[in-house]
């Protein structure tokens, strides 16, 4: 897509470069001026408050999105509303400052910005129980974001964190790439379906309790076979360890 991931680390007395991975971060911790998205996952401290300053988005790409999905005051809210009203940038703000914001911000009628209830933390979980992405959120998200719709859906069906179709609450994620299905993950998946009365990937069980996929490498080859489970990895799957899973889950349904 022709994007390029640039971890950097804020909360330190210098900035890390990180130059294999082409990320950069000039002296004072600014993102360099080619970053079309600049994404905030710091804890609040007193080094992070207010580190996102308007020297900081002076910093950054004309037309380029601020996320921030850490604490509300990590951003300079002032500095940002002006750079919103400018025009220059764009925003995606699961926090604010203040928090929540007051009927009369200006947040509210800033052009650019999309404000989200401080769900951050519970995206996931919410996507595992009842959520996913449906062809009308992500129109809305292409409009908010001046962005052209198949760029949104291209974005979102290459990601296997973003869903189309909704899943169960428990939802299986098992990896069947090579060195995991050499190590047994299709036999683990077959499992899984049977215990949880479906007979294909991405349907979900008929309580709408569990559902099952087959995902790429997920990064934990040696210890393959694997899946992600509730945000969790579990590694070198048996039929014994998918079945206590399945086991506690039903419990947890019961209150057994
Ligand atoms: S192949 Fe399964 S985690 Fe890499």
């Amino acid at each position: 897509m022709g994007n390029k991931v640039m971890p950097s680390q804020a909360d330190t007395s210098a900035p890390v470069v990180l130059d294999s991975l082409e990320g950069r971060l000039d002296l004072k911790g600014y993102p360099t001026p080619y970053s079309d998205v600049v994404a905030l996952m710091v804890p609040l401290t007193s080094r992070t408050r207010g580190m996102v300053d308007a020297g900081f988005l002076a910093a950054m790409k004309t037309g380029a999105v601020l996320v921030n999905v850490a604490r509300g005051p990590v951003v300079d809210t002032d500095a940002l509303v002006a750079e919103l009203r400018s025009g220059r940038l764009r925003a995606a703000l699961d926090v604010t400052d203040p928090e929540p914001l007051p009927p009369e911000h200006a947040l509210w009628t800033a052009p650019g910005v999309i404000l989200t209830p401080h769900v951050g933390g519970s995206t996931q979980e919410a996507q595992e129980e009842i959520g996913h992405l449906t062809p009308e959120a992500m129109t809305e998200v292409a409009e908010l974001l001046k962005l052209d719709p198949g760029y949104v859906s291209g974005v979102a069906t290459f990601y296997s964190l973003f869903r189309m179709e909704p899943v169960g609450e428990h939802h299986f994620a098992v990896c069947t790439n090579l060195p995991c299905t050499l190590r047994g993950a299709v036999e683990i998946c077959d499992h899984i379906r049977r215990r949880i009365g479906v007979s294909q990937f991405n349907e979900v069980s008929a309580d709408g309790r569990f559902s099952i996929e087959d995902v790429e490498c997920l990064g934990a080859c040696e210890y393959a076979p694997m899946m992600r489970y509730q945000h969790r990895y579990h590694y070198d799957l048996t039929p014994e360890k998918v079945d206590a899973l399945i086991d506690t889950a039903r419990e947890e349904v019961h209150g057994d």
